[in-house]
């Protein structure tokens, strides 16, 4: 008998998203139920045999699934949710004819938010970012990687992933955390990229390594921002300090970024916009997993990634919102999951697998979270929904009724009066 501390039961499914555990891509388990001991996984399967499976340990919590849809908790694998300021002019300008480069090219952009963070404290950053991290929390998302890249200067980058360290501790929402300090180049370094790339590489990098502050490396390698060069510069710094590399690749322009991905044996290549076709095949050789961000598409109106030439490649397809203050401020991952299906003509199955077991995928850690299996933490969502296609299909609002983080009951819809 399997002894268990959370029972979760009266699903009207469970949505492992673990074929080998139940029907279809899905893994499916009609009228199923969970079973975990200290915040993991010790049994899934039907209902009907829980009682003479496992044993619940005294005082064990129960969770009346109330014939809702349970399925695991969203991971999250591409956010930049830590920033001080706001852009919803830029946001206008767009709808005027302004393109987003334009915007950046004349000192708005990623540098607009550079000056509010870098004004910020620490503690201003914690307190700006709780809230939105509650957001993520209420619909659905338990596991987040979450860059710097707003500070481009030593002590600025630094605080901000203190501030990441921080809000680990301060809420129930799992946060990974990336050094994106090539995210632009600065106002003092302008025209002089290499020489910022050197300040990355030489100063950044290890003041980030010896506080033991992140755990991936990023780089916006694009035309006007880093090149190809300079991008493999950074990565592989990170890569001999141990950091994995996962970054903006051919958003805008065709330069090659999923080649690179492919070389440096990325965990992940980002956006993708304007991927070569045959870079994005040896991405798959590589085992790098492509993530797409329809939300930056969408609120940019640019034309979404060609998700099914992708999908035909077989690479790893991860979905991620991108929340950022610029170019997709969203971040709910059921409106991203419409967005792959509508405009990028992912299936439901896709675009529900990309959220969670491929957006692990994308961080590394498809042995800990993203599907609900034995072994794995116990992360999931309780959805208000006949059935899980609805997660994607009944758009703009929020199905989430509960959220389970390691075990633990952490968001409950509040009822109406
Ligand atoms: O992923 N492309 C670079 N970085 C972000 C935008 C950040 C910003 O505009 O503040 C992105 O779209
Ligand atoms: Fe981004």
């Amino acid at each position: 008998m399997t002894r268990a501390d959370l029972l979760v039961t009266n699903l009207a499914e469970l949505v492992t998203c673990e074929p080998c555990v139940g029907e279809g891509p899905l893994g499916i388990i009609a009228g199923g139920a969970l079973a975990a001991a200290e915040g993991r996984i010790v049994w899934v399967g039907p209902e009907a045999r829980l009682a003479s499976e496992v044993t619940a340990a005294p005082g064990a919590a129960r969770v009346d699934g109330g014939g809702r849809v349970a399925c695991p908790g969203f991971v999250d694998s591409h956010t930049h949710l830590i920033f001080a300021g706001s852009r919803e002019q830029e946001y206008a300008l767009r709808a005027r004819g302004a393109s987003y480069q334009e915007i950046a090219a004349s000192g708005g952009g990623i540098l607009a938010t550079v000056r509010a963070t870098r004004a910020a404290s620490l503690d201003g950053l914690v307190e700006l970012a709780l809230p939105r991290l509650a957001t993520l929390l209420a619909h659905g998302t338990t596991t987040v990687e979450v860059k710097s890249g707003y500070g481009l200067r030593t002590a600025d980058e630094i605080k901000m992933l203190e501030a990441a360290r921080r809000l680990n501790d301060l809420q129930p929402v799992e946060i990974h955390p990336t050094f994106c300090g090539a995210h632009e180049v600065p106002a003092e370094y302008k025209g002089l990229p290499d020489d910022y790339v050197n300040l990355v590489v030489e100063e950044m990098l290890p003041a980030v390594v010896e506080r033991g502050l992140a755990r991936y490396i990023d780089v916006f390698c694009e035309e006007g921002v880093f090149s190809i060069a300079q991008a493999r510069k950074v990565l592989e710094a990170g890569a001999r300090v141990g950091l994995r590399a996962k970054f903006h690749a051919d958003e805008f322009t065709t330069l090659g970024g999923a080649e690179l991905a492919a070389e440096l044996r990325a965990l992940s290549a980002d956006h993708l916009l304007k991927a070569r076709p045959q870079g994005v095949a040896r991405m798959k050789e590589a085992g790098a997993t492509a993530t797409l961000l329809p939300g930056t598409a969408f609120f940019l109106g640019l034309p979404s990634a060609p998700a099914r030439s992708f999908l035909e490649t077989g690479v790893r397809v991860a979905l991620a919102s991108d929340f950022n203050p610029g170019s997709s401020m969203g971040p709910n991952l059921q409106l991203v999951m419409t967005m792959a299906v509508s405009q990028m003509k992912m299936s439901p199955e896709e675009a529900l697998l990309g959220v969670t077991l491929h957006g692990a995928h994308a961080m590394g850690l498809e042995q800990e979270v993203g599907s609900l299996r034995p072994g794995k933490q116990c992360d999931l969502l309780l959805a208000d929904v006949p059935n899980w296609r609805y997660l994607s299909y009944c758009y703009g609002v929020n199905h989430v009724n509960g959220v389970i983080k390691r075990g633990r009951l952490v968001w409950k819809r509040a009822r109406c009066a």
